[in-house]
């Protein structure tokens, strides 16, 4: 049973009170026993009984839970670097996807890459991830949207989950754009997702949530009711690209269909602040897509002033944003989103866990949940998130266990 002392602050992040509250405890220290923590609280308080467990020491760091990353398009083959380019020269997102770009040339070179090739790409991805502090990722399928392709994706998140020490869970997204040998029947690869993809996926036990993209480029409000009722007929929960590119409604589909997630949002209306905030829809902000994609910041103090609860994820793909850097989302949150860094730690933590469906089990510190958390070379959060660098990770523990550590 191991005991970590010495730690000068630490981040409860309990889902109670505002955004910001951290339910911080100074000086404190952390028992587990196997994965699970039994106490929390200040080491001057540390009870008897533990005083004889194996001692770690933080150094005088912040410890915060394992950062939660809520919304990722971890399995793709290709990047993009060269539309990057092009949306320096001044073509459009949507201009580069029109002209064959975009999602559907991922598509193209995801559906002929074998498995291996998928596995080491997103092994690779997630070994970096975790030495961020990162202990659980959301990863969408998407990039396939054929039936062989989808199942393809999805089994390689399978298979990471049961090799990597991670959390993971699985999103089937295969209603991310209307593939090129549809586009004159829409209705056509709805069925196909409906009828053939959806009951496949559930079968196999692949996947939690589905996801819809909607905006005028890519699916419709009725289209993704379509997705989502027969999603939830084999169990599915929704999780919604909204509002991206455009004000579409989506977030207000995504308070109807009670999704556990609405994502993006960049241009949300005000009756989707109150409906998702009436339905406890978590808001997740892409921050670094709105960078990549020069678009204006998500208005993330509208949201959390209209009682959303707002997460923060990376958003990882090839098109809008090439990084799976979380804490730097964080600090992006802090200066163009005019968030606290206290409150973009929540909207890491436990606000993600709860758009994955995990905040049962981990997301925050607390006796009774999984030890996954992370030391920060950082004396609190409004350090960290202030002075950005490469990595302020100091080690890295998932279910009690250092699977990461500086100079380990
Ligand atoms: O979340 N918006 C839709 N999908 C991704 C982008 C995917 C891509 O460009 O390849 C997103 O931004
Ligand atoms: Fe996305």
């Amino acid at each position: 049973m191991p005991v970590l002392k010495n730690i000068s602050f630490l981040a409860t992040c309990r889902d109670e009170g505002a955004q910001g509250d951290l339910h911080a405890i100074r000086d404190a220290a952390l028992v587990w026993d196997d994965s699970q923590i039994i106490w929390v609280g200040r080491e001057a308080d540390l009870p008897e009984v533990y005083k004889e467990a194996d001692e770690l020491d933080a150094g005088g760091r912040l410890v915060v839970p394992g950062l939660v990353d809520c919304h990722t398009h971890l399995a793709f083959a290709g990047w993009r670097a060269e539309e990057f380019v092009q949306r320096a020269l001044g073509e459009s997102y949507l201009e580069i996807a029109e002209s064959g770009g975009g999602i559907m040339r991922t598509v193209r070179l995801t559906r002929e890459a074998d498995s291996q090739m998928l596995l080491k790409h997103c092994r690779e991805v997630l070994d970096q991830m975790v030495e961020l502090g990162v202990t659980a990722v959301e990863c969408k399928s998407g990039y396939g949207l054929d039936l062989e392709t989808e199942l393809k994706i999805l089994s390689v998140y399978r298979e990471l989950k049961d090799c990597l020490p991670v959390r993971l869970a699985s999103t089937y997204l295969g209603a991310h754009v209307v593939p090129v040998e549809f586009q004159d029947n829409r209705s056509d690869y709805l069925d196909l997702v409906c009828h053939e993809v959806i009951p496949a996926v559930a079968k196999a036990n692949l996947a939690s949530f589905c996801d819809v993209f909607v905006e005028e480029s890519a699916f419709s409000l009725d289209e993704a009711r379509q997705v989502f009722a027969a999603g939830r007929e084999h169990g599915f929960r929704p999780k919604v690209h909204a509002d991206q590119l455009s004000s579409g409604g989506g977030a207000e589909l995504a308070a109807e269909v009670e999704a556990v997630s609405a994502d993006h949002l960049e241009y949300i209306s005000d009756a989707g602040i109150e409906k998702m905030a009436a339905a406890g829809t978590v808001a997740v902000a892409l921050p670094l897509a709105s960078l990549y994609l020069n678009e204006a910041p998500l208005q993330v103090r509208k949201l959390i002033n209209g009682g959303v609860r707002v997460a923060v994820a990376t958003d990882f793909n090839p098109g809008s944003s090439p990084s799976f850097h979380l804490p730097l989302g964080m600090t992006l949150l802090c200066i163009s989103s005019q968030m606290t860094p206290a409150e973009a730690l929540k909207a890491a933590t436990i606000y993600a866990a709860k758009a994955m469906g995990m905040d049962g089990i981990t997301g925050s510190i607390e006796e009774g949940k999984l030890a996954d958390f992370a030391i920060i070379d950082a004396p609190d959060p409004d350090q960290w998130l202030y002075h950005f660098r490469p990595n302020a990770c100091f080690g890295t523990f998932v279910d009690g266990r250092q699977v990461w550590g500086q100079g380990a």
